[in-house]
């Protein structure tokens, strides 16, 4: 058997290292403490699972369901966005439910990145706009992003004929990994910048509904011409605690919806009707699950900031997300800090670098713990710097 060269194309998983030893430490009885995943370790708000068990029941949704997603679904994304940000959508043109964002963001490249193209990367970012780039046959350009710029990118020093190549602009704010947040006038100067070189701008809002101290994310659709050069994906796994569930959805350009719904079409039939009943609940129903959510997550991210800082560490924060992004002691890389964690304390983080070259230096804490599991992992830090 031989598997395709774009197989080996692909990078390391740069995570099997770290699971392996996470295996070896609690084959041996550790008892670990994991910031590593971010997936919510709350339930699904009541309201959104009774919907599911009704719709579940009801044999009308145990057909195909449509190509491009439930009209009632879809009225409902387009009202949250008007109700959430102010932006009138067409729910039949401009709204396209995903299994998953994920699952938009991975073959948002096929439609739009021929062989040879260029695909302008957040460096370190969600490793799928790279692998999906790659696995479309195209180019991808890494940009990094730094501390001194905010970790936002530098489009000004991208090379002129990169930008030639460029065919789409990756952007995630609230970030995965950095938690950098951004206000609306970026989204303005990344749409300009996108319409000037004729590039699909594809921002991925994954986190923001997750946000603290009054900042309220914007969306990429709220700045002037983003209807005609941008899609914004999104996902109710990190707002509604459904990453099980497998539903997001892509809105946007008109002319960028269709192209995905084309490509889509002969890729999967469709999100479980009761999956899209369920997320109607989640995104008409009352909201007060997702207000303690969000109360939660801060009150871990106060405990872990504090308990950092108190040890020195230099750590900003973060108004938005659901991680925490630390630079590692002097003398040590990502990998060896993360190895030393887990050696001396039982702590999984993830290094920065799997993420992206810029990250190394850094380390992610995710916030998707218990709280009394985050406090004894901020002792165990703590006891490492006696
Ligand atoms: C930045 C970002 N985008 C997208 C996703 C994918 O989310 P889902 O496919 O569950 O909607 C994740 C998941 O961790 C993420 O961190």
């Amino acid at each position: 058997m031989r598997t395709a060269k774009r197989i080996e194309k692909l990078p390391p998983y740069l995570f099997a290292e770290i699971d392996r030893k996470v295996a070896e430490a609690r084959a041996r009885g550790a008892d670990i403490i994991s910031f590593g995943v971010g997936d919510p370790d709350l339930p699904s708000p009541p309201h959104v699972i009774e919907a599911m068990q009704k719709a579940a029941a009801d044999p009308a949704t145990h057909r195909y369901p449509s190509y491009t997603g439930m009209p009632e679904f879809r009225e409902s994304i387009a009202n949250w966005y008007d109700r959430r940000f102010g932006v009138k959508l067409d729910a039949n043109e401009e709204v396209q439910p995903l299994v998953g964002s994920k699952e938009g963001i991975f073959h948002l490249p096929v439609a739009f990145i021929d062989p040879g193209d260029v695909a302008l990367i957040p460096d370190p970012g969600y490793p799928v706009y790279e692998t999906g780039t790659i696995l479309a046959g195209g180019e991808a350009v890494l940009i990094p992003l730094t501390s001194a710029n905010g970790f936002r990118p530098d489009l000004g020093a991208i090379p002129q004929d990169v930008l030639e190549r460029a065919r789409v602009l990756w952007l995630n704010y609230p970030s995965n990994p950095t938690a950098a947040t951004v206000d609306k006038d970026f989204f303005m100067e990344a749409v300009q910048f996108a319409a000037r070189n004729d590039l699909l701008l594809a921002h991925d809002a994954a986190y923001t509904e997750i946000t603290f101290d009054g900042y309220v994310a914007p969306s990429v659709l709220e700045a002037e011409g983003a209807m005609e050069h941008a899609v914004e994906f999104h996902s109710l796994s990190k707002t509604y605690n459904m990453t099980g569930w497998r539903i997001g959805w892509v809105a946007g350009a008109p002319q960028a919806i269709e192209a995905i719904k084309r490509l889509k079409t002969n890729i999967d039939s469709g999100i479980f009707d009761a999956v899209q009943r369920a997320g109607i609940a989640a995104l008409d129903g009352p909201q007060e699950y997702l207000e303690e959510c969000v109360d939660r997550y801060r009150h871990r991210r106060d405990l872990l900031c504090d308990g950092l800082k108190s040890m020195g560490v230099d750590v900003e924060p973060p108004k938005g997300s659901i991680y925490v992004w630390v630079p590692v002691p002097e003398g040590h890389t990502s990998e060896s800090y993360t190895t030393f964690l887990l050696d001396k304390a039982d702590i999984v983080v993830a290094p920065g670098n799997g993420y992206g070259p810029s990250g190394q230096g850094f380390i992610r804490f995710s916030l998707t713990i218990a709280d009394d599991r985050l406090e004894e992992g901020v002792e165990r830090l703590r006891g490492l710097t006696r």
